[in-house]
């Protein structure tokens, strides 16, 4: 595995195969990986020749200081791991090296980045979308991987590339569980031992939500979950929401066999946390 920590020496490697006519895989991460990110690699493995993966914590996304004051930083093992999973390239700047001068690209994704998580994160998807044209224009990858864990985000990436004219095909990926259900997640990490079995939780609400949206009205389904979370003082909802899978419009009322996805936020102490599940489709 090749390791490179500015652009242009990551450049000058990558020219180097342009003649061959191979195709480029990129995943783009902030680090902290554990086997949802891997299984991103591995799908980008199968689809590609050469394979990249970035680890940048990018300022730019996180509303919360905080938040991105405690992000679990673990470079040597992340970079350990991808070299055992075959990763090709590896990719970790430093925030100089990606913003020289600060960023001030203002992205309209219409209504998909101002609801959900838009709502809840202001500017949050303005800089994933500055984060992602640069690595974009860097790698200049033909496939680019991004997991349905965060479904919000992986449809606006879609949208950042048609918007920009890009060439780089993006390819959702599924989400990997724990054991017990729990979406993996590096803040995972950061929960006590109580928040993290009571988070085991969520993905069994998502699951009940899914089976009770056969018949229920959303309404009542959401009023469940919260009636469930109220035993648990530790967990504050941010959203449940109901919503068309590709354009995030909010639904009301009975789904009545419509495709839909169920999108969850909420507070586990500190710690937000997401998760989602399809529906009808
Ligand atoms: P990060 O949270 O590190 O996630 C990197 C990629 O891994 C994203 O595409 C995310 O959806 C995917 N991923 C995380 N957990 C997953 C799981 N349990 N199953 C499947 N895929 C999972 O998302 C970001 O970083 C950043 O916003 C980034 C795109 C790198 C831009 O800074």
């Amino acid at each position: 595995m090749q390791i490179f920590t500015t652009r242009k020496a990551l450049r000058d490697y990558l020219n180097s195969f342009e003649n061959k006519h191979l195709s480029l895989g990129f995943v783009p991460t902030m680090g902290a990986l554990h086997s949802g990110h891997v299984s991103l690699l591995e799908i980008s493995k199968k689809h590609c020749d050469l394979s990249v993966c970035s680890i940048f914590v990018n300022p730019g996304q996180f509303n919360d200081p905080e938040d991105l004051r405690r992000y679990p930083r673990t470079p040597e093992k992340d970079s350990a791991l991808l070299k055992e999973h075959g990763c090709d390239v590896l990719f970790m700047p430093d925030v100089e090296e990606i913003y020289p001068e600060p960023a001030t690209e203002a992205y309209d994704f219409g209504n998909i980045d101002k609801i959900l998580e838009g709502a809840h994160r202001p500017g949050h998807f303005n800089g994933v979308a500055q984060v992602l044209m640069r690595f974009f224009n860097i790698v200049r990858p033909n496939k680019a991987f991004f997991g349905e864990k965060d479904y919000q985000q992986m449809l606006i990436v879609k949208a950042l590339v048609k918007q920009m004219g890009s060439k780089t095909e993006i390819i959702p990926c599924p989400i990997v569980r724990e054991s017990d259900g729990l979406a993996m997640s590096s803040r995972n990490a950061l929960l006590s031992e109580k928040e993290r079995q009571l988070a085991a939780n969520i993905s069994l609400w998502m699951k009940t939500a899914s089976d009770q949206l056969k018949s229920s009205e959303i309404s009542e389904v959401k009023q469940s979950i919260e009636k469930e979370m109220a035993h648990h003082p530790e967990l504050k909802l941010d959203y449940f929401e109901v919503c068309h899978p590709e354009n995030l419009e909010t639904f009301s009322g009975q789904l009545n066999g419509r495709a839909a996805i169920a999108l969850i936020a909420l507070y586990t102490g500190k710690i937000r946390l997401i998760d989602n599940i399809r529906l009808n489709s």
